[in-house]
């Protein structure tokens, strides 16, 4: 077999010549598609909801999906877990309105924390307490913020998980995704993202062909080579729900 991590590749022989990406459920149409036309390029507050929403939908969707990848290289527990965090979410949202970006990533953070458990819990709730934080004093967020605020959130899985691109975790789709928005921030804030998600996709399926070094997969060695990682594909599921609630009208 020739080097390769072209998904798609057309050469004989090739691993990656049959794969059909990452096979993963469109969950139900979002309820929610905040509209841009004017505000093109901004974030706001009924979009930051929306995402959070159409997550959940996602999630519960690839349920099933995210436990058949997580039993063949961990303990079968990622989609329950993701699951059992976003379900807590939408409780909490119901419960009470957050008043800006910031305070509703904070409540999702600090509920995530509490209640997915496993090393995916710390590192998604850490991931979207930062979102808050970066997002603090802003009303709606330009481009450049979400952007910046991303590259916080993807600081803080890594100071917090100790891993890099190549690991076999989230982020090997969340860091292709912070690179895409930083190189494709000259377009509109719905292309910018829909090219993250894409990266992300990319980023998901290059995790086949590597042995896991972090997290529960890395005891398995050599025999974590081969499969997808649970926890990237549900960094891309957060992504594509970001992407679609953020496209253009
Ligand atoms: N150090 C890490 N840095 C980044 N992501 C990680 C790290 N360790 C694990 N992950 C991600 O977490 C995913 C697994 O999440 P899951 O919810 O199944 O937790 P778990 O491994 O079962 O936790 P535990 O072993 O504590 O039960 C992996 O697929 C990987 O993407
Ligand atoms: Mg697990």
């Amino acid at each position: 077999m020739h080097a390769c991590f072209t998904v798609g590749c057309v050469r004989r022989g090739c691993h990656w010549r049959k794969r059909r990406g990452s096979e993963l459920k469109a969950g139900p149409r979002p309820t929610i598609l905040v509209k841009q036309t004017d505000l093109m390029n901004e974030f706001t507050l009924p979009q930051a909801s929306a995402w959070i929403k159409v997550s959940g939908e996602l999630i519960a969707a690839n349920a099933a999906r995210l436990t058949e990848l997580d039993t063949a290289i961990g303990d079968g527990d990622h989609g329950t877990n993701m699951v059992r965090g976003f379900a807590a979410v939408q409780k909490k949202l119901a419960g009470q309105r957050a008043g800006d970006i910031a305070a509703l990533f904070k409540q999702v953070g600090m509920t995530l924390l509490s209640s997915v458990g496993g090393a995916s819990g710390p590192l998604y709730g850490g991931f979207f307490l930062e979102l808050g934080k970066q997002a603090a004093g802003k009303e709606t967020l330009r481009q450049s913020d979400v952007i910046q605020m991303f590259e916080g959130g993807l600081r803080d899985v890594q100071r917090r998980g100790k891993a890099e691109p190549g690991d076999k975790t989230m982020v090997d789709s969340l860091a292709p995704a912070v690179a895409a928005m930083r190189d494709e921030s000259n377009r509109d804030l719905s292309s910018t993202l829909k090219r993250a998600s894409e990266a992300a996709r990319v980023g998901v399926e290059s995790t086949i062909p590597l042995q896991a070094r972090k997290g529960r997969a890395s005891y398995l060695g050599e025999r974590s080579i081969g499969h997808q990682d649970p926890g990237a594909t549900s960094c891309l599921l957060l992504l594509q729900a970001l992407a679609s609630v953020c496209q253009a009208a």
